[in-house]
């Protein structure tokens, strides 16, 4: 059996691949070397080794199910084709840390004022307001809502300070989204984060926005994003541990992080394994 994991939460759902190209390239995905190309007639494929891999391309990437039984459809991304919203692939970044750690950093509004110190936050503004998380019973994600937080510049297109409201949703285990206050008056930037799972320590982070911006170019989008991720980067690589504990008392929750723990319990309740923390005396 390829692939070095056998939890199905990555064996059948469709897991990110990079930049959907037309010229054959190699990439890794849960410690295998896969190729990918798109045909001529923009038939997307995949192999390992001779096998033929289920692949799809959507928004721009390749996303790949390793055992070709989906549980179920890649997660709708209708602000992508939205008329209007710039969509933009801000590249992979390599994370050595599993990507539930990420995703978990991702949805943390609470580390702003000291992670993106002048950027996403800024002391003495640290106070998480309550908001509400849910899950959708008809597609199974997460969504965060009522998220309000005082950034002293919360985009490119942002040179002051505002108070920026959010929503978090998390399509899948290692895939989520922030819809935050924009450029347009009333309409939400949409940010995707889709990790690509290298092994269970390490991902790929790929980031793509789609959202309102008159003012910006590509790159000043780019370099934004990636300074914001260039501040997280090494404080999730300091983990003391690599992967997520899921039970017990390894970690105590703090205030602010109710959609952590919705994650955590989310994680829990579809028999999460991958890149999680076993518990000590646990069978890996
Ligand atoms: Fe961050």
């Amino acid at each position: 059996m390829p692939f070095i994991t056998d939890d199905p939460n990555m064996r059948r759902d469709w897991l990110v691949a990079g930049p959907a190209t037309a010229e054959p390239r190699t990439t890794r995905l849960l410690g295998e070397t896969i190729r990918l190309w798109t045909d001529a007639s923009g038939t997307p494929h995949c192999r390992l080794g001779d096998e033929p891999l289920a692949v799809q391309s959507r928004y721009g990437y390749f996303w790949v199910c390793p055992d070709g039984r989906p549980v179920r459809a890649l997660f709708d991304f209708p602000e992508y084709a939205e008329p209007g919203r710039r969509t933009i692939d801000c590249g992979g970044i390599g994370v050595a840390v599993s990507g539930l750690r990420v995703v978990e950093n991702f949805l943390d509004m609470a580390h702003f004022p000291f992670v993106h110190a002048d950027y996403l936050g800024k002391v003495p503004h640290t106070e998480v307001a309550k908001y509400k998380v849910d899950v959708d019973p008809a597609t199974g994600e997460i969504w965060a809502t009522d998220c309000r937080f005082w950034q002293p510049r919360a985009s490119a297109a942002h040179d002051s300070g505002s108070e920026v409201r959010y929503r978090y949703r998390v399509m899948q285990p290692f895939s989520a989204m922030l819809y935050k206050s924009s450029f347009r008056a009333g309409a939400l930037d949409a940010i995707g984060l889709f990790l690509q799972p290298i092994d269970e320590e390490h991902v790929i982070a790929h980031t793509l926005l789609a959202c309102y911006d008159d003012n910006s170019t590509d790159a000043e989008l780019i370099a934004f994003q990636h300074t914001i991720f260039g501040q997280d980067k090494p404080i999730l690589e300091n983990h003391a541990f690599k992967r997520m504990p899921l039970e017990g008392r390894a970690e105590t929750p703090t205030r602010g992080d109710t959609a952590s723990v919705s994650y955590r319990r989310w994680l829990r309740e579809r028999g999460m394994r991958f890149g999680v923390l076993q518990p000590a005396g646990a069978a890996a």
